[in-house]
């Protein structure tokens, strides 16, 4: 599977242009084709979930062209698809499922409409009764309540009124208040029970009576859908993404320095989405949040964040990027109201506390409500891998949690749904701890200098060749041959290893001395040879990579694990000069060794370590090559202290 391996994030700040948002994208697509006129749609979300009420509108025989540089020009049926008889997929896309369903259910034609598994999970049941109830015929094709769907010809009766409940989603009375208008009769719609995400549906009216169909209201209760029909308001702007924009808030919140904030740019003061209410939110939480006519920015309180409690049954969506702000507040955040994520893109409340959990937060998870807070005073955040469950907003929002921990986040392109370039906008605006690449072959003396030059700065260090070594000597106690390269990729993967202060322990003993004995020197070198393996332990070493800063010793640090270190050193010395440093290891061990057997050996591994397929010892076109053949470790670790302050990697 794909992933994104995040940094241990320091900072964040700058400006982004926000993509159109999802939920006006798709409502205005739909509104547009509906409608009498030609509407040029500016801003338009270019996302997996808009693509998909676009194929299916061009399948029922919508002219919708691009028009330009983010312009879509759609031709509007006036009411009437000019195709009668279609099989649409709708993969897991909500908004378009939901609507067009009301939309097509009401019309003259033969329909079936299915979607991915996960949205024949989703259920839609209170929707389909309500316009049935409307003179709909409509038929389940698998279960009883839920998508894939066939749609017939209706046979609407005279103007009634309706009920509809709102517990479950918001979108099916946002679909169906859109859909009436089709009837041609004016028609009353009842909410039964709570509405939640009443935001959406302000947005629906908002846009509807753009479009020319003004809705009549009392409160959240009832709504009165008169008979008219959809004219093009000609020119149609989509605002920037409020959900989107949470990401971006948050980041600005744990991250942006005081008088630096994150600022976006598409959404602000007067937006009719509901999910800008998600700054009031961040502002209980303590955060700076300023905003303007299209504009919105937040940066870190100067006494840090603090918990809160949360009704979020209005902004449910945005919520979500509430649940990892909490691991940077103090205290605990409680989001309820929430019962609605369980029937998203997954149970996003059972996704959320298990990945949680995983990165040592403490959670608890009800019925309808989260709580989240970080670990206890002690602990830190672990470094873990998070599974997004082909859901956008895990992968988004998880995101932030490298403000605290380096993580690996799995299947990232699962954003394509309503953002498809997130990771690069986010990587543009994030600053990373300071990486330091230290590579070289065997006895050049990088061992030393890079755990001296960690500690000169206080960063972390990262031996990677323990890390081999230590899969070597697991593999022999397993009984795993060498060559096994499945084998010892499994191996490596469950590697019980702890590196504290210099001293390493593996399975719970210390096992700093045994690593370093010739066997399992040779024995590294053998395993470090193979893809699975060196695979296996490529986000082990990146977990290594967090703030204050990290010094990365090996022979693939600036190539493959760390290839955006801010400092990349090709470590080396003379074959001669290393084997005499390596000569005099050994004698002061007691072992018996002569000089000419050890030069030679140096060269085949030498030759070997460059040769071999994967990550080869090279330097690397943007290494600073530092010789120490007539150098001491003094010097050696001076010369990349000077170089790490003129880059200005450390702190202070
Ligand atoms: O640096 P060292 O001698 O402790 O490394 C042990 C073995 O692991 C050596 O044969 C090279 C290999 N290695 C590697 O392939 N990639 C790294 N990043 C570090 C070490």
């Amino acid at each position: 599977m794909n992933f994104i391996d995040l940094p241990q994030l320091v900072a964040a700040g700058g400006s982004v242009r926000l993509p159109g948002s999802k939920s006006i994208s798709n409502r205005a697509l739909l509104l547009a084709a509906l409608a009498e006129g030609v509407t040029e749609i500016h801003g338009l979300l270019v996302s997996d979930d808009t693509a998909r009420m676009l194929e299916a509108l061009r399948a029922l025989g919508v002219a919708c062209a691009e028009s330009g540089e983010g312009r879509l020009r759609v031709e509007g049926c006036a009411g009437r698809f000019p195709v009668r008889q279609a099989e649409l997929f709708l993969g897991n896309a909500g908004t378009a499922f939901r609507s067009l369903t009301a939309a097509l259910a009401l019309a003259d034609g033969d329909y079936v409409l299915r979607g991915v598994p996960r949205m024949h999970e989703r259920p839609i049941g209170d929707l389909v009764d309500a316009l049935r109830r409307l003179g709909a015929e409509i038929d389940y094709l698998e279960n009883e309540g839920f998508p894939p769907l066939r749609l017939k010809p209706a046979s609407i009766g005279p103007g009634r009124t309706v009920e509809v409940r709102g517990e479950v989603s918001s979108q099916f009375l946002t679909g169906l208040l859109m859909a009436l208008p089709l009837t041609g009769r004016e028609t009353a719609v009842e909410v039964a029970g709570d509405l939640i995400s009443r935001p959406y549906v302000e947005m629906t009216l908002g846009l509807m009576a753009r479009f020319g169909v003004r809705v009549a209201r009392r409160g959240w209760q009832s709504f009165t859908v008169p008979a008219a029909s959809y004219v093009s308001p000609g020119a149609f702007v989509v605002e920037g993404d409020a959900s989107s924009a949470s990401y971006f808030l948050a980041a600005g919140a744990i991250g942006g320095r005081p008088g630096a904030p994150l600022r976006v740019e598409g959404v602000g003061r007067g937006s009719i989405q509901g999910d800008v209410r998600f700054t009031g939110a961040l502002a209980r939480m303590g955060a700076v949040i300023e905003m303007g006519n299209g504009w919105m920015s937040a940066c870190r309180p100067p006494e840090g964040l603090r918990g809160i409690a949360l009704d979020c049954g209005d902004i449910p969506d945005a919520a979500m990027t509430l649940a990892i702000t909490a691991l940077f507040a103090q205290g605990e955040t409680r989001l309820t109201n929430i019962a609605s994520w369980r029937v998203k893109e997954t149970d996003r409340i059972a996704a959320m506390a298990k990945e949680l959990g995983k990165l040592g937060a403490r959670v608890e998870e009800g019925r309808d409500f989260l709580a989240v807070a970080p670990p206890d005073a002690g602990h830190v955040l672990h470094p873990a891998i998070v599974d997004t469950y082909d859901d956008h907003r895990m992968a988004m929002c998880f995101s932030l949690a490298a403000f605290g921990v380096p993580l690996r986040i799995d299947d990232p392109a699962c954003t394509a749904k309503t953002f498809p370039d997130y990771f690069a906008c986010l990587e543009k605006l994030v600053t990373a701890a300071p990486v330091i690449a230290i590579d070289g072959p065997t006895a050049s003396g990088k061992g030393t200098v890079s755990a001296r030059v960690a500690k000169a700065l206080g960063f972390h260090y990262l031996d990677s060749g323990a890390l081999y070594r230590l899969t070597a000597l697991a593999a022999r106690e397993a009984g795993v041959e060498w060559t096994d390269e499945a084998g010892v990729a499994a191996v490596a993967a469950q590697l019980d290893a702890v590196f504290d202060d210099g001293r390493i322990w593996l399975d719970g003993k210390e096992a700093g001395e045994a690593i370093r004995h010739e066997s399992i020197s040779s024995g590294a070198s053998k395993v470090a040879a193979l893809p699975q393996v060196r695979a296996a332990l490529l986000f082990r070493q990146r977990a290594f990579h967090r703030a204050p800063g990290l010094v990365g010793d090996g022979r693939d640090m600036a190539s493959v694990v760390f290839p955006r270190a801010g400092l990349k050193v090709f470590l080396t010395a003379s074959a001669g000069i290393r084997a005499e440093r390596r000569y005099k290891q050994l004698i002061d061990k007691g072992m018996a060794v002569t000089m000419d057997s050890l030069v030679q050996e140096l060269r085949d591994r030498d030759a070997r370590d460059a040769a071999r397929p994967v990550a080869p010892l090279q330097q690397q076109p943007d290494a600073v090559l530092l010789d120490t053949t007539s150098m001491g470790i003094e010097e050696a670790v001076a010369f990349v202290l000077d170089l790490v302050r003129d880059r200005g990697l450390a702190a202070g």
